[in-house]
């Protein structure tokens, strides 16, 4: 035998689909859609979520709503996350995701956005444990792919009833739960607690996801530390960077140390990209939504300032494509 140590990541299973990963990309409205979440899956991240879709909107099959629960049909295992505070409702949304292509239902109790808590929905469901629950178990009733469900610590310091409803979750038939270590009334405020999540993880069997400010394997080994998580979740930190998830998994799971891409690939994958947003959405709605992407790729490089004036007042596809093409070949003969 050879004394070389043996790294292998700790499988997560959600009902009986087997994750091949413990690093997950967070659900972003506005980010995390198809053309995103197929560059975060081609270098090599196993589970990855669509942006929330509000329930009714999905029902009545609206353009945006099917856009943003679009998979590829290699794309396996695919989540497409769902929002809102009608239980029969929040079904009929679930069934249609499954009978379109999708993997896993995610039910979204974390969101502290005032227009969907307004609407009772996303975190606000926190403050109503018998609401969620109801919703929980119709979902879970209605499809035949696991459910997962999404939420934040609480509704505030004073309420931290994560522990209380994942407990609910689970006897629901919930197959993982993911927590964002902040309370809804912290909004983006402060730090997460990552200590405050392993409370969950103490009264449930189904695997436990931790959540907030994780930017590095550094952070990523300290949150599954402190929370006892099965695995963590990055959302903020992937802007711009679709390999992020990779280079944490390696990492935390191998000690393997990734390189980003070069600016030569990196060239390529901000292309990429936005021929594949254009493809999506069409270059009318496709060149803004690509803007703060292009401006994210190109954040910390040389002159990006520059370049990011110059992307968000240059019309039409080739020119943008040209733009970006010339500020990375201008990077490049630095290198
Ligand atoms: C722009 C943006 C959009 C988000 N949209 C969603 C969403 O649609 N569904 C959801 O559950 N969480 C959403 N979140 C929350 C993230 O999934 C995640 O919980 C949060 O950003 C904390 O993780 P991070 O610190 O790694 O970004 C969103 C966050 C941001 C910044």
């Amino acid at each position: 035998m050879s004394g070389a140590p043996l790294f292998f990541v700790l499988m997560i299973k959600i009902g009986n689909i087997n994750l091949t990963d413990n690093v997950l990309l967070a659900p972003m409205s506005g980010v995390t859609d198809l053309p995103f979440r197929r560059l975060v899956k081609k270098f090599g991240a196993s589970l990855v979520i669509s942006e929330m879709i509000a329930s009714r909107a999905m029902i009545l099959q609206t353009r945006e709503s099917l856009l943003k629960g679009k998979k590829d049909k290699d794309h396996f295992p695919m989540s497409v996350q769902i929002a809102g505070c009608d239980p029969e409702v929040m079904a009929e949304a679930a069934k249609l995701n499954e009978d379109l292509g999708a993997d896993i239902i995610d039910i979204n109790f974390g969101c502290p956005v005032k227009k969907v808590v307004n609407g009772f929905a996303g975190s606000a469901l926190m403050k109503d444990e018998d609401l969620a629950t109801s919703i929980m178990e119709k979902v879970v009733k209605a499809v035949k792919i696991p459910v997962t469900m999404k939420m934040r610590l609480g509704w505030n310091y004073e309420n931290l009833n994560a522990p209380s409803l994942a407990k609910k979750a689970e006897d629901a038939g919930v197959k993982m739960l993911t927590v964002h270590g902040r309370t809804r009334c912290q909004m983006y405020n402060g730090s997460a607690n990552w200590q405050e999540i392993a409370k969950v993880k103490e009264v449930v069997k189904i695997p436990v996801i931790a959540n907030g400010d994780i930017k590095n394997s550094d952070d990523a080994k300290k949150a599954m530390e402190l929370s006892k998580a099965d695995g963590v979740m990055v959302g903020r930190a992937c802007y711009g960077k679709p390999w992020l998830i990779n280079q944490i998994s390696a990492e935390i799971n191998k000690n393997e140390i990734i390189e980003a891409p070069n600016i030569f690939e990196q060239k390529e994958i901000v292309i990429d990209h936005l021929k594949q947003m254009i493809e999506h959405y069409g270059e009318k709605v496709a060149i803004p939504l690509a803007r703060k992407h292009i401006g994210w790729y190109s954040s910390g490089l040389k002159d990006s300032a520059e370049y990011r004036a110059k992307i968000n007042t240059t019309q039409g596809s080739k020119n943008v494509i040209a733009e970006v093409e010339a500020f990375y070949d201008k990077l490049s003969t630095f290198n």
